[in-house]
């Protein structure tokens, strides 16, 4: 069934991106496209927060952007799912078009501008399904500020506070490149201003789940530095390397290489793994990284646990591999982790640094 991909994809793609990423949302709430994979190998066992993850291998933001779907993408046997990125109020994003296809690099540009139906719409369904799903893995909540906001830290405090209680981990993104000012946040002052703020929702919210930040794979080694020594003074609980680059590498069409906005796919792997090692570099185990940029298959999550991810996260593989890619990638890291002699993934954790 889930092979089925194969066959769909030149129908899929033969869409405009938006219009093929709405449609498999809604078959995946459908129940039309479902996973119902093997129980999860145990040497992908990761425990973390307190939280027993089946596998390391999680969906990235702005999927499921709304929190439409995540039961439905945890089927598919992803071990976690991140939902947003949200914002206060609704928003409608950057003017279409505004995400681009690049199949030859397995690569996507987007400059969607997050687009997201709100805080109240996600709230809503994350709260309903607390209810009524039994829960099959972890989920967590990306949030961002508005792209009028007058006090973004107020943006972030609003996210923070609201979900807290209806997931198993937040993600501050000052990352994203869509966003005018965003990544101005994560100079060190700036950031710092905003991590006391983003701990102080956590500390009076409902619960406390663990505090992530999630960064861009363009900072210099200074920027690098400063954020992490202000995420450990801060007391957040993890990063996440790394969100989509500006840069263009070369080797991309030249007419869509100049599309603005972020890279994301294959072309992003390399840049983002460098980022992650020298994010572990610094960190020397103080925090725990997730991994997240061009992974493709069992060796690219394999590369990024050895530089230093616990966990990692993919998007953009799943657009041209489809759901049978999640399978496909916990096998044969399952194997590699035993081809290495390594009992759990944890043991792999940041061997090459
Ligand atoms: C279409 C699209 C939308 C995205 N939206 C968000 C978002 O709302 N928030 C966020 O933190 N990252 C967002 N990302 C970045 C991904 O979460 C991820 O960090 C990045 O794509 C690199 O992973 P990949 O190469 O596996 O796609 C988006 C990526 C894509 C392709």
């Amino acid at each position: 069934m889930i092979d089925a991909y194969r066959l769909l994809r030149p129908i899929v793609h033969a869409l405009p991106p938006e219009t093929a990423h709405r449609w498999t949302v809604k078959a995946l709430r459908s129940g039309m496209i479902r996973g119902g994979p093997p129980p999860d190998d145990p040497i992908l066992q990761v425990g973390l927060w307190g939280t027993r993850f089946a596998n390391p291998i999680g969906l990235a933001a702005g999927f499921d952007k709304n929190a439409e779907v995540p039961d439905a993408l945890l089927r598919l046997g992803f071990g976690f799912v991140e939902v947003g990125s949200v914002t206060p109020r609704p928003q409608s994003g950057n003017p279409q078009p505004r995400l681009f296809r690049l199949p030859g690099q397995g690569a996507l540009i987007n400059r969607l501008g997050f687009n997201n139906e709100g805080l109240d719409a996600v709230a809503g369904r994350l709260a309903a399904r607390r209810q009524c799903a039994v829960p099959r893995g972890a989920v967590g909540a990306n949030v961002g500020c508005n792209r009028d906001s007058a006090d973004p830290a107020a943006d972030y405090r609003l996210g923070i506070a609201r979900l807290a209680p209806l997931v198993d981990y937040l993600v501050i993104n000052v990352s994203s490149p869509n966003t005018p000012g965003l990544r101005l946040l994560q100079q060190q002052a700036a950031l710092r201003d905003l991590l006391r703020v983003a701990m102080g929702a956590r500390s009076t919210a409902d619960a406390s789940p663990p505090l992530l930040v999630k960064i861009a794979p363009d900072l210099g080694p200074q920027d690098l530095e400063d954020i992490v020594a202000v995420a450990v003074e801060a007391g957040i609980d993890g990063l996440v390397v790394s969100n989509t680059t500006v840069s263009r590498p070369p080797g991309l069409p030249q007419r869509l290489a100049q599309e603005a906005g972020g890279l994301s796919g294959r072309p992003l792997m390399a840049l983002s793994t460098e980022t992650l090692r020298a994010t572990a570099r610094l960190t020397g185990g103080r925090l725990p990284l997730v991994g997240v940029g061009g992974i493709a298959s069992g060796r690219d999550a394999y590369a990024k646990i050895r530089a230093g991810a616990t966990l990692v996260q993919l998007y953009t593989a799943l657009v041209y591999g489809g759901p049978a890619l999640v399978g496909a990638i916990k096998r044969e890291l399952a194997a590699l982790l035993r081809a290495d002699g390594f009992a759990n993934v944890m043991d792999a954790v940041g061997v090459e640094v």
